[in-house]
């Protein structure tokens, strides 16, 4: 099996995916010094509900930000479909973010609302996102970042945090430097120089290498559990599934009495969940283990809120699926499905 202490990257990872796993938190900051221009009409205060439009890597962000905000009183629905909810009207906020601008189910939410008199904001780098943003004169997030937008997280989910702010959705713990002066040496703990022995996510992606993982998620990290199984189809060409607490419990667990192939369990829990919901992962564990289903639980004692623990866990599945895409031999930024796909609508 290729070492992943010594193998050089370049051989697979054409583009150079390694480089902006590791500038994560530096994009953040020049992310978040840049959405320092977004400025909402004082309107935009004033709405019932919040739905967020997007797919695939732009709508992994969309995630990351209702649950960041789920207690807050103000209904938010994420919509990953062409389709807008019955519900959207004009005391909607509705926020369209597509990397590309050209995401068709994208652009006919966006569309769908402003038929609707919603509130709009567009995040994107052009495309007919950026077009009809412009037309409506609505605010927007237009940034220049060359990336595969499932790794241009710190562009997509900037913007989101600093909107939510402003609307006071969500409170942003302390300052935005602390929060990345936070992540940064606890991600760092996964980049290529740290070795195998001290290297959690190369050594995740070993374990993984050759089997099918599924993400376990806490109720409030399921959009990173979805992110986590997205990177490692897309980074490594390779099966994965999630599935969330406590849900589960009340399912999946009867399937493992006959699981058909080699699962890995991975657990990928918040600190900042319920008491109950580790007490139902810890007999999840003990269960997996009696009908020999692997189970691997990662959560990161250190970070102080759950802003820093998601760039903690976006930034931990980045690198893993990036470490199993070496390991499958295959380049990381390839996705020719999904081109292929997307060229045959
Ligand atoms: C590709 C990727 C995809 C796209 C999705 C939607 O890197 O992550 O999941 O995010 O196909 O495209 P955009 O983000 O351009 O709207």
């Amino acid at each position: 099996m290729t070492n992943l202490d010594t193998i050089d990257f370049a051989k697979y990872d054409k583009s150079g995916m390694i480089a902006q796993i590791k500038s994560f938190t530096q994009d953040f900051r020049k992310a978040w010094e840049l959405t320092k221009s977004i400025s909402l009409p004082s309107e935009y205060k004033k709405i019932q509900n919040v739905v967020l439009l997007g797919m695939g890597g732009s709508g992994a962000a969309n995630e990351a930000i209702r649950e960041l905000a789920y207690s807050n009183a103000c209904p938010i629905e994420c919509v990953h479909d062409y389709d807008l909810p019955g519900y959207v009207n004009e005391n909607t906020l509705v926020i369209a973010s597509s990397y590309s601008g050209n995401t068709e189910e994208t652009i006919r939410g966006f569309s769908e609302a402003k038929k609707r008199n919603a509130k709009l904001i567009a995040i994107t780098t052009g495309g007919e996102i950026k077009r009809l943003a412009e037309e409506y004169d609505v605010p927007r997030f237009i940034f220049d970042y060359p990336s595969e937008p499932r790794m241009a997280t710190p562009y997509l989910l900037s913007p989101l945090l600093r909107i939510f702010a402003q609307l006071d959705l969500y409170e942003l713990p302390e300052n935005f430097d602390k929060v990345c002066d936070e992540a940064e040496p606890i991600i760092r703990q996964f980049y290529p120089e740290e070795l195998i022995n001290k290297n959690i996510a190369k050594q995740l992606a070993l374990n993984l290498y050759k089997k099918f993982p599924i993400i376990y998620s806490s109720p409030y990290t399921k959009g990173l559990a979805m992110r986590f199984k997205n990177q490692i189809n897309e980074n490594a060409k390779k099966t994965a599934a999630y599935d969330y607490f406590p849900e589960l419990n009340h399912n999946t667990i009867e399937g493992y009495v006959n699981a058909d192939c080699d699962l890995v369990i991975v657990g990928f829990q918040s600190k900042f969940g319920l008491d109950r919901i580790q007490l139902r992962e810890k007999i999840t564990a003990e269960i997996l283990n009696r009908n020999n289903v692997q189970f691997e639980r990662i959560s990161f004692n250190e970070p102080t809120n759950p802003l820093v623990e998601h760039l903690v866990l976006m930034s931990f599945s980045d690198a893993v699926s990036f470490y199993l895409s070496i390991l499958n031999q295959t380049d990381p930024t390839s996705i020719p499905n999904i081109k292929y796909l997307k060229s045959q609508l």
